[in-house]
């Protein structure tokens, strides 16, 4: 599929997404989110992928937010569709996706470009990285689930402080507080996501993505977190993965995983 704002590379069985609008520091705008629905919607079909990386183009962002020049003629209405329908076809597509995600961030990762950061499954970061919700300098809050994110990954005190001031933290201070679990130097930065996402890919394929729909049901209100576990716990008993896990571990070789 040939995208204008996003660079698709595959290399075995990882995909990166790359934002492709450098001139803009890969500001998402309509064009944007709509080809990151496609692209992820594609990815997470593709048995021949296994996980993905999403980074920015060039070394100044990965995404400096949503694209601020879209905003000026909307309304109420405008801005609730806005909002919504980032969260179904992009936002919750990615964290609820089945496939690991790892959003590699190589600078500024501000309103919507951190929201969709933190919507990835695993965030590391270049130590050139600066990390905010600016939103409300712009007379708004952020709209692509920065107000829940954030907090569950930091805590409710330091994501109000960042929300309320909008102010950026860099990438060292982003892994004290548990927003990012690597920073890296910015010529390593792909090299470790590539590292983390290998490791990550020689387990078994159903089991992460029942592990990705365990940890999130946690955070769905109304959603008992342990009953998911539970049923997501016996299904893997119905896959070939866990008969080939199981049979590797007592015959002492590496599990061959299938995915089946
Ligand atoms: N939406 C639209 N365009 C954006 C953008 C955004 N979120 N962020 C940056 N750009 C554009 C700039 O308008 C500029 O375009 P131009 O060259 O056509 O004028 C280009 O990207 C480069 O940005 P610039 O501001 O000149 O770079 P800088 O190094 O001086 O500052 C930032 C970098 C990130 C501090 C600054 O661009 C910024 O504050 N961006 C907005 C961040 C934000 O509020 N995001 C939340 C949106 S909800």
């Amino acid at each position: 599929m040939e995208f204008q704002n996003l660079l698709i590379e595959n290399k075995e069985r990882i995909q990166y997404i790359i934002i492709n609008r450098e001139s803009k520091l890969n500001a998402l705008n309509k064009d944007t989110l709509a080809e990151l629905h496609l692209a992820f919607s594609e990815a997470f079909r593709n048995p021949a992928v296994g996980g993905i990386i999403i980074t920015g183009a060039g070394s100044k962002a990965f995404v400096a937010g949503a694209d601020i020049s879209e905003f000026a003629s909307l309304d109420v209405e405008g801005g609730t569709a806005l909002a919504r329908e980032g969260h179904d076809n992009v936002f919750n597509l990615i964290a609820n996706g089945s496939k690991p995600v790892i959003a590699a961030i190589n600078g500024f990762a501000l309103g919507g470009g951190l929201e969709l950061a933190m919507a990835c499954h695993i965030r590391i970061a270049s130590e050139t990285a600066k990390m905010g919700l600016p939103e409300v300098t712009l007379g708004l809050l952020p709209g692509y689930g920065g107000t829940q994110r954030l907090a569950q990954l930091i805590g409710k005190g330091k994501a109000m402080e960042m929300i309320l001031t909008a102010d950026m933290i860099t990438a060292v201070e982003a892994q004290q507080f548990g927003l990012v679990t690597h920073v890296a130097c910015p010529e390593d930065l792909l090299p470790k996501a590539e590292e983390l996402l290998q490791k990550i890919l020689t387990r078994a394929p159903l089991a992460l993505a029942s592990a990705i729909r365990a940890v999130n049901a946690g955070y769905i209100d109304g959603v008992n977190g342990y009953e998911t576990e539970i049923v997501e716990f016996g299904k893997c008993f119905g896959t070939n993965d866990f008969k080939e896990g199981v049979d590797a571990f007592l015959g002492k070789r590496k599990a061959e995983f299938k995915g089946e």
